[in-house]
Formats: C-alpha cells, structure tokens, sequence
C-alpha cells in the first residue's frame, strides 16, 4: 500500500453502480468500464485514486489488511471492529425468507416442524431463526437459492430482495423481512492517520453525497461532515 495513493475496493453490480455517483459529486471518474475491461486495478481522474474490483465478501477483508485503504461493502458482510462504517444509504435490499407459494410457511412455523433453509448468508439466517425458536437445517449455497425450494433441495431461502422481480419469477414469495440492508464506506484504521490529508476530502465528499446528507441540505440543514475522519 503505498503512502501517496488512495485504492477503494468496490464490488461489481450494484454497489459498483450505485457508488459512482457518490464518486461524481466528489468530482471522480472511473477511466475504464468494469463490465467492458478484464482489468482488476482501474484508474480514475483523480491522479492519487484507483479503484480495485472484488467479490463483495472479500470487500472487509481488503481494507482490514490494508490491500485497500476504503471499500464500499453492504450491511449482510459485517466489517470487524475497529471499522468505523458511514452508511452510505446506497443499494438498498433487505434480508428476508422466501418459500414456494404453496407451502404453509406459517403453519410450519406454528408446529414447530423442523424447516430446511438454503441461504449464502448462514450466520444472518441461524441466528434470525435461533431468536424465533424455529428448528431449522440450514444448507450452505453460493448462488441461485431461488432454485432450492423448486428443487426440492429446501423449504425456504433466506436471500437478498431488492425490487423482488427475481422471487416472482421463479413463483417464490418473501413470508418474512430479516433485515433492511444498506451500504457502508469502511476505511483502514492505520490509512486513515497515515493518509489522512488524501482521504479527507474523499470521505466528506461521501458523507455529503448520502441521499439523507442531499435531503439534509436542501432542507436548509448546515453541510454532512465525514463521519470517519
Ligand atoms: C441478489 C439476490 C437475488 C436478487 C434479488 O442477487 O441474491 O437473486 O439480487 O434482486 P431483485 O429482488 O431485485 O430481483 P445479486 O444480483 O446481488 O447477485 P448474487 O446472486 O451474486 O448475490
């Protein structure tokens, strides 16, 4: 990690998307196009600023080992403390229990019968049904849950709902929200002291491009200070 420049890990796809303006109203372009480059490392017009490219788990990681001074990671991939995260308010999803339309979720539930649950997101859904005291065997999957319910392989799904196009095209329904999840900018502790003239300006941008900083303002509200620095 070098002491003149900046690295901010991003994942592709949504937050990728929805990161970018909040690097605009910081006056930052990314030079190349994730989905049109092979490349990892991607400049932008910020001459200390490069943009790295990973997969959303891996975003804490990264910036807790210093491969990347900030990252932007959703609330379902907890950073380990000492992060200090401003919530972005950016790809905004909640967490939630799917089921085919034809089983009785609630009657299930109501027996006390034992339900078995595919989810990426394992610790979320053990300790969600843990506090409600329904038995579950949870499944471990690394992608497409919708199809375990029409398989045969599960119950239920507990997966990441956005607009809910993909639960209803495959015939699934949500029958409960876990969570409302959102975006956050974590930032590497020692990055932060060492490099805290280059970041500044970055993470009060950031913190005064969140739509609750914007709304803030035009209300008449005094201007977004970076939480983080
Ligand atoms: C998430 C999630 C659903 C989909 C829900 O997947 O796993 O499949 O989005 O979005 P919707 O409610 O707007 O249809 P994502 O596209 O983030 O990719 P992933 O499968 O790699 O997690």
């Amino acid at each position: 990690m070098s002491a003149d420049r900046i690295t901010l890990a991003l994942s592709k796809g949504r937050i990728y998307d929805e990161t970018l303006p909040l690097l605009q109203a910081a006056g930052i372009e990314v030079l190349e196009h994730p989905e049109r480059s092979r490349k990892l490392i991607l400049p932008t017009n910020h001459p200390a600023l490069n943009v790295v490219l990973v997969r959303a788990s891996d975003v804490p990681t990264y910036v807790q080992y210093g491969g990347a001074d900030l990252g932007v990671c959703g609330k379902d991939t907890p950073p380990p403390p000492p992060f200090q995260p401003l919530d972005l308010q950016i790809a905004r999803c909640r967490m939630s229990v799917a089921v085919r339309a034809d089983f009785d979720y609630v009657r299930a539930v109501r027996q006390g019968a034992r339900i078995r649950v595919a989810t990426k997101y394992v610790a979320i859904a053990r300790e969600f049904f843990a506090s409600k005291g329904v038995h579950v065997d949870l499944i471990k999957l690394y992608g497409s849950m919708e199809l375990a319910p029409l398989t045969g392989l599960a119950d239920a799904i507990v997966d990441l709902v956005s607009t809910g196009n993909t639960l209803k095209a495959n015939q699934l329904v949500e029958v409960e929200r876990i969570m409302d999840i959102s975006s956050r900018l974590v930032v590497n502790q020692g990055a932060l002291k060492v490099k805290r003239a280059l970041l500044r300006p970055l993470l009060d941008a950031f913190a005064q491009a969140t739509p609750q900083a914007r709304a803030a303002q035009s209300a008449g509200a005094a201007p977004a200070q970076g939480a983080l620095a």
